[in-house]
Formats: structure tokens, C-alpha cells, sequence
């Protein structure tokens, strides 16, 4: 066998696991109308799942780590890691025994993207470099090779071999729509589809091994320039509530190369680095990134259609990472975004209803195109994801506390200024003691969007930090207050038309809902029901809807689906790639 270093392959392909366990209607609906929580049929129910099943996988989930320290685990497992892309024929366990000749090996996956690759972690990272040593550069007919040296490797065979058993690949894309469509029918009450909905779309194990091996390959080419520079992944990739397909943040963190010159000070003498100057910061990360740009573009191995985007509000650099599928923006003097992912990683671990609602609610608003993988002036999962904590926030008892008691908790550790903005917040997840609320996702569901529906958006403004609503301070149609830099707000781009789809939206679903509550589906029609029929398509936009009219709209909108669902056309509600406009994912 040979290992070249390579920049191969397109996209991931689909692979679906099959929907498990299939009860009847009957079954489900007896179910359903027993099951309400505290209740004998409910704790009956629980008894009869399997262990690691929906309830308690999730709890399994739920991370207790403080952040930096699960960062800095996931960034040391990357840099012992190799992505390889490997021939179709391959023997998974002489490949393993080849690559050990330079190592133990911790663990590997393979997955598919229009061919097999395998992610494979070794023990100790000097493996990493004696495999290196024993690669070679490939020699083209036509073209010529950069000879650049990375983790990114391509396996060649000397000779075919015959018949090999399949290999095991790792799923790294969301169910189908159909698919989601019959699990969440199938469910046994809207608490279940919620979950269901989660465990079906939050970032697996390998993915998540992937988006942190992907940033260890981009820092391993920007420390051609920044040798102490740390690339990090944030938002939804890190902060809980990614969905398979979502983009994947990176920051590049140049504070180490700034902070080792300040320490080395010795009696009389200070030593500086010369350096050049430019007038400002933003001119600073500009030219930063340009580099970066220029570098990924003409020598990262599988980085294509990169684009400087350096006039943006936070300049950042685009491209698709070929081989992980992933549409990766790298920013750089972006910290608060990345205390941003720490807080929602924080509230994502406080309770295990917290992403369930929240992937409910990002899922709703994708189906209903309130969200958009093209900037405008829709709402952004972010916001709504601060909507969700903000309305956790003003339950009775709170499921979730503000900003400003986390800070309260805060010790001399969690102290932090990030450009004069106070970010100080409690770090230890141990130290928040859980909400003593015991509301069902069904009945939070319900509220959110009674909640939203009839929110005073003209006048008040979303503050998670004190978990009240306050007066706006501008005429922007939707202000949520921007966490840290309390003077911004996040959802300035929204436009009145937007914030009043969504409005109209969230009172035909809690009409939707609620109407479920007094007519149950009936066991012979093919009705979706609770999460299913919210996020079935929507029938055009009419504005302000009286509630005769939600009512004929609703009924209209079940009656279109149901005609679609009969054609094979089932909802198209799911999220895949929605920021993909050069993805290689679908
Ligand atoms: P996805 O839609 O799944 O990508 O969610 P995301 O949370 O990753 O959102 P996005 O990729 O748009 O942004 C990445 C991160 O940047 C967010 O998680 C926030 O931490 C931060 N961010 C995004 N938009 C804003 C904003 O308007 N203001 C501030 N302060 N931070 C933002
Ligand atoms: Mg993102």
C-alpha cells in the first residue's frame, strides 16, 4: 500500500439508517392518551424502553464538561488524527494493521463521500509524523503537484486485491425528509417527537470528530504564517445545538502569538518582535485573512471555492472543505462569538429540554422558510435560539436562568473583559442548580408560540441577560439584545414583513396545536399530527389572520398535505445543508 497526500472527492453520500421500532396507530394513540407525564401509563412506557433508547440516550448526551476543557480534549484527539482517502476494495483490518507499523491506534471511522475515507486517530501523535515520513508525493502525468505536507492522505494499492467484505460507513447526513415524516407519526406524544426530532438531527460523534479534525487541518496551514495560532471551531458546530449539515465556524485565535511576546521579560530589558503597522484592528484581520485566503486556495488539500468576504461586518473567509463536506467561514478577532457558543453551550447542558425545543423550533422555522441559508432580512437560527432561552427564561418556575445570574455565579476564574465588554459568567456546570420545572416539551411547545404570537414586538425588545422584556431601544421591527455587546442588537436585519410571518406562523401553529387537544387524530385517517402537521409547508403568506381564518388555513394546509403526502411528496421541512449554496452534501 502507498499513501499519497491527495485532494480528492465531492460531497458526502446519503446513507440512512431504517426507522427502528414500528407500533401501530392503534398502539400509538392508546399511548398517547395515557402517557401524560407523572402518570402510571408514562412511567409503564419508560419501563418498556430498551436502555440508551430516546429518553435516556439524551441525558446521556448532555455534556457536564466546561467548554474550554472539552475544546481543548477535542483539539488534542485532532491533532493524533489523519483523514484518509482510501480505494473502494480495501480490507478494513489490514489497513489498520499497516498504519499501526506507526503507532497504536485510539479509534477510526470510515465515511462516504463520493468515495470511502477514513478518519483515523492514533494514540500518540508522533504516529502522525512517522506516517508522514513514510508518505510520498504523488507524481502527476499531466500536472504538477504542490508539495505540501499535511494530515490529509490519499491510499493507493500497489495491486487490486479481490473481493473485500463491505466496509462500515458512518452516517454524516440527517434522515430524509420521508423519513423524519414517518418517525415522527409514529411517535408516541409530541414530548417523544421532540426528542426524536433531536436524536435524529444533532451532530453524532463522528461528525463532530470530523468539524474539529477539519480545523486542525486548516491550523495546521495557517501556522505556515502564525505558528502558535489555534483554529477553533464555534457556533452550532460546538455550542449543542448543531444539525447534521450545519456550517461549520472556525476562528482563528492568534492570542498566543500576542501573549507569548508579553511574558518573556527579563530585569532592565523588554524584547519586542518588529513588526509591521496598520491604522486599525479591522484593517489587521483583513489582511489576516487574506493571507489565510490565498494560502487555503492555492495549497490546502481539498478547500475549493474559497471567497475573501473582507468587507463584511466580521470579515471571513469561505470555502468548502471537499473531503469533510462541510461550508467552513473562518473569522479571526471574533472571541465574544466564541463566548457566545459557550454561554448557549452552557444553557444547551442546564436541561434536556433545552435543544429539544430548540431543534423543534429551528426545524419549524426552516419548513416555513423563516430561516434561510442566504443573508436577508430573515431570522437567524441564533435569534431564534436566544428566543427559545429568553422564553425558558419567563417560565414559572424558570427553566433557565439569565445571564445576569450566571454572572453572579461567576468566580476569579470566570472572570472576562472581551473589548471592554464584561463576559464574565460561570464556567463549572456544576455550580447552576437545575430548574425545579417540570413542563412537558408538549405543553412548552404549545406556549412558545402562544408566547411569540402575541409578543408586544413593537414595543419590547428580548434580553436574556436580565430575562425581562425591556422597552426597544430603536424602531427595529425585532431587537434581541445582543449578550455581551448589550448595546448591539442581533436581529437588526429582520424586516417587519419577516417578524410578521413569523408571528402569523406561531399563532396557526399554537392554533394547530391546541386544536389537537380537543380532536384527537383519529386512528383511521392518515392525519399528521402534533410536531408533523407544524411543520408541514405553509400555505402562502395572507398577513394578520383572524382566528376564523387560521382556522380555514389550517384546514386547508392539512388538506393540501394530505394530498401531497398521498403523491409521495412529503414535507420538505427538513434543514440539510441550509447554508449550503456551494455545499457538497446533498
Ligand atoms: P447555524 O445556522 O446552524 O450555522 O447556527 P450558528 O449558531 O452556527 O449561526 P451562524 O453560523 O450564523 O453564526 C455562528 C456564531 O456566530 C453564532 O453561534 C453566534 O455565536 C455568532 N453570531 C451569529 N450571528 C451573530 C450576531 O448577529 N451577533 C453576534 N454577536 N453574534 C452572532
Ligand atoms: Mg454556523
Amino acid at each position: 500500500m502507498l499513501l499519497i497526500m491527495a485532494v480528492p472527492g465531492v460531497g458526502l453520500l446519503t446513507r440512512l439508517h431504517l426507522c427502528a421500532q414500528r407500533r401501530t396507530r392503534v398502539q400509538r394513540l392508546i399511548v398517547r392518551l395515557l402517557s401524560c407525564p407523572g402518570t402510571v401509563a408514562e412511567d409503564l412506557r419508560r419501563d418498556e424502553q430498551p436502555s440508551g433508547s430516546v429518553e435516556t440516550g439524551f441525558e446521556d448526551k448532555i455534556p457536564r464538561k466546561r467548554f474550554s476543557e472539552m475544546q481543548n480534549e477535542r483539539r488534542e484527539q485532532a491533532q493524533r488524527t489523519v483523514l484518509i482517502h482510501c480505494p473502494e476494495k480495501i480490507s478494513e483490518n489490514k489497513f489498520l494493521k499497516y498504519l499501526s507499523q506507526h503507532g497504536p491506534i485510539n479509534n477510526h471511522f470510515f465515511y462516504e463521500s463520493f468515495g470511502l475515507y477514513a478518519v483515523v486517530e492514533f494514540c500518540r501523535k508522533e504516529s502522525v509524523g512517522s506516517l508522514q515520513n513514510g508518505t510520498e508525493t504523488p507524481n502527476m502525468a499531466m500536472e504538477t503537484a504542490i508539495p505540501f505536507r499535511s494530515r490529509f492522505l490519499s491510499l493507493k494499492l500497489k495491486n487490486q486485491t479481490s473481493k473485500q467484505p463491505c466496509i462500515q460507513s458512518s452516517n454524516q447526513l440527517p434522515p430524509s425528509n420521508r423519513k423524519l415524516f414517518e418517525l415522527l407519526c409514529y411517535a408516541e406524544s409530541i414530548d417523544d417527537q421532540l426528542n426524536t426530532l433531536l436524536k435524529e438531527f444533532q451532530l453524532t460523534e463522528e461528525n463532530t470528530k470530523l468539524r474539529y479534525l477539519t480545523c486542525s487541518l486548516i491550523e495546521d496551514i495557517a501556522a505556515a504564517y502564525f505558528p502558535d495560532c489555534v483554529v477553533r471551531p464555534f457556533g452550532s458546530s460546538v455550542n449543542t445545538f448543531g444539525k447534521l449539515g450545519c456550517d461549520l465556524d472556525m476562528f482563528l485565535d492568534l492570542d498566543e502569538t500576542r501573549n507569548l511576546s508579553t511574558h518573556k521579560t527579563s530585569g532592565n530589558y523588554l524584547m519586542e518582535f518588529q513588526v509591521k503597522n496598520v491604522p486599525s484592528e479591522r484593517i489587521a484581520t483583513q489582511k489576516i485573512l487574506s493571507v489565510i485566503g490565498e494560502c487555503l486556495d492555492h495549497f490546502g488539500p481539498g478547500c475549493v471555492g474559497v471567497q475573501k468576504i473582507l468587507n463584511a461586518r466580521c470579515p471571513l473567509v469561505r470555502f468548502s472543505h471537499q473531503a469533510s463536506g462541510f461550508q467552513c467561514d473562518l473569522t479571526t478577532n471574533n472571541k465574544i462569538a466564541l463566548t457566545s457558543s459557550e454561554l448557549l453551550y452552557i444553557y444547551g447542558a442546564l436541561d434536556s429540554r433545552v435543544r429539544a425545543l430548540v431543534f423543534g423550533i429551528r426545524c419549524w422555522a426552516r419548513a416555513h422558510s423563516l430561516t434561510s441559508s442566504i443573508p436577508g432580512a430573515w431570522i437567524t437560527n441564533f435569534s431564534l435560539t436566544m428566543m427559545v432561552i429568553f422564553f425558558l427564561q419567563r417560565r414559572s418556575p424558570p427553566i433557565l436562568p439569565t445571564l445576569d445570574s450566571l454572572k453572579t455565579l461567576a468566580d476569579a476564574e470566570d472572570k472576562c473583559i472581551i473589548e471592554g465588554n464584561n463576559c464574565t459568567f460561570v464556567r463549572d456546570l456544576n455550580r447552576i442548580k437545575p430548574s425545579g420545572n417540570t413542563e412537558t416539551l408538549e405543553l412548552l411547545l404549545k406556549e412558545f408560540f402562544e408566547y411569540f404570537g402575541n409578543f408586544a414586538f413593537n414595543k419590547n425588545s428580548i434580553n436574556i441577560r436580565q430575562g425581562r422584556e425591556q422597552n426597544k431601544p430603536d424602531s427595529s421591527p425585532l431587537y434581541i439584545q445582543n449578550p455581551f455587546e448589550t448595546s448591539l442588537n442581533i436581529s437588526k436585519n429582520v424586516s417587519q414583513s419577516q417578524l410578521q410571518k413569523f408571528v402569523d406562523l406561531a399563532q396557526e401553529s399554537a392554533w394547530i396545536l391546541q386544536q389537537e387537544d380537543t380532536h384527537q387524530p383519529s386512528v383511521s385517517s392518515n392525519q399528521p399530527w402534533g410536531l408533523a402537521a407544524i411543520l408541514l409547508p405553509s400555505v402562502p403568506h395572507r398577513g394578520s389572520l383572524t382566528k376564523k381564518k387560521r382556522k380555514r388555513s389550517a384546514n386547508e394546509r392539512v388538506k393540501n398535505l394530505l394530498e401531497s403526502l398521498k403523491s409521495n411528496r412529503t414535507a420538505n421541512f427538513t434543514e440539510t445543508n441550509e447554508k449550503r449554496t456551494i455545499s457538497t452534501q446533498t
